[in-house]
């Protein structure tokens, strides 16, 4: 069965050889053929190819499925009170990390299964078509392993995050932490895991202490990612570009050699602007690694401390208004860039081959994902093929306005 998706106002292919020959290669009145959960044909409607089933997006955008590449979504409880005291002038600290740990220790399965489920749906509403799931609120061998094997029933984008904190009963033997971490906690996890995860920060973990767990985890088969540079500069650009990390998340404070790394580096740079909302920390300079030479990802960071959005058009927003991208620029780093930064090459782009991740904007132009910050813009989802109508057409805009 081949669906064609037509009367497309604006397509987004990621794929610079398509349309205007912008690294968004977009196409005006375009056309896209699925086949059986892929793509198999884009480009100019008039020259679309016949398919079993018409889809009429009647002049809407269309832009590939979001690729949100960092989510802690496996927790119980939330810390809304947390979140009131910071805006009443607290800041943040990894301490509140601890709250969660309780908390999601204490819940069952099905809580905590149903917590992601429900993160996942909101998600896809979004128009998130993949996204990456850590532990790191269970810090037990038993309760980080449940965590990555409830998060692998929803995405195949696991991460290991034993070392996020070291937990309370560990605060004077540190050292015994990291030897759990790298020896029978990953020998638990590794099976249910894709990647291997370290907050490289001060008040979390050190160069040497991240650089042991990674390694170990390297070392079992997994990829490596890390936290770095959210509460102040430190190592772990540096060490997350020598282990050659798939990405280094946060990114808010680089020194001038943490830039020119990364620039030199496959290492992509997330930034992750719901934190910096959420924290009022101030804003990663996604202008500076761009015009650096740097590879950028924009994702949700979604976790009950710092960042609790599924939604990646807010980060869109914010990272326009606050980041120093355009909004071709944005939309590119959450698409393209999150697949980047899980070395993904099947997401991200709108080519023949790739998933069949498409979203239906209700708007003429990608740009109103910024420009129309916090309207629920996403229409209709495509998802490997698989359809999900989303949301009702905002109010129409008059036609014959300027
Ligand atoms: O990505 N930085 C460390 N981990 C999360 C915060 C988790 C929390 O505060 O619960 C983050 O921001
Ligand atoms: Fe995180």
């Amino acid at each position: 069965m081949t669906t064609l998706y037509t009367g497309i106002g604006q397509l987004v292919t990621n794929d610079p050889a398509q349309g205007d020959g912008t690294e968004l290669g977009v196409l005006t009145d375009a056309a896209v053929v699925v086949d059986s959960g892929r793509i198999a044909w884009a480009g100019p409607a008039d020259r679309a190819p016949d398919a079993d089933r018409r889809v009429d997006c009647e002049g809407d955008a269309v832009v590939p499925g979001f690729v949100d590449s960092h989510a802690h979504l496996v927790f119980a409880g939330h810390r809304a009170e947390e979140f009131a005291a910071r805006a009443s002038g607290r800041s943040y600290t990894a301490g509140g990390i601890r709250t969660t740990v309780a908390a999601t220790r204490a819940a069952d399965d099905e809580t905590l299964a149903a917590g992601v489920t429900g993160l996942a749906t909101e998600m896809l509403a979004a128009g998130i078509t993949t996204f990456e799931c850590k532990s790191g609120y269970g810090l037990t061998v038993d309760d980080e392993r449940r965590a990555l094997e409830i998060a692998a029933r929803s995405t195949p984008e696991t991460t290991y995050l034993g070392a996020h904190v070291v937990p309370a009963e560990f605060a004077d033997r540190r050292d015994d932490y990291v030897e759990l971490v790298r020896g029978p906690m990953l020998d638990a996890c590794a099976p249910h895991a894709r990647w291997v995860d370290v907050f490289c920060e001060s008040g979390a973990f050190d160069a040497d202490e991240s650089r042991a767990v990674l390694t170990a985890g390297r070392d079992r088969g997994l990829g490596v990612r890390v936290h770095a540079g959210q509460l102040g500069e430190g190592d772990g650009v540096r060490l997350a570009v020598e282990l050659d990390a798939a990405a280094v998340d946060h990114c808010t404070f680089l020194s001038d050699a943490d830039v020119e790394a990364l620039a030199g580096s496959s290492t992509v740079a997330t930034l992750l602007p719901g934190v910096e909302f959420s924290t009022r920390t101030p804003w990663a300079d996604g202008r500076r690694l761009l015009d650096a030479g740097a590879r950028i990802a924009l994702a949700t960071d979604c976790n009950p401390g710092s960042s609790f959005t599924s939604s990646i058009g807010f980060c869109i927003a914010l990272a326009v208004r606050h980041m120093g991208l355009s909004p071709a620029e944005a939309l590119h780093a959450a698409t393209a860039g999150g697949a980047a930064a899980l070395r993904r090459t099947d997401v991200g782009a709108i080519v023949p081959g790739a998933r069949a991740d498409l979203v239906r904007l209700a708007a003429p132009s990608y740009v109103h994902l910024a420009y129309r910050p916090g309207v629920p813009l996403v229409r209709e989802v495509v998802a490997g093929g698989a359809r999900y109508t989303v949301g009702r057409r905002p109010a129409p805009v008059p036609e014959g306005t300027a």
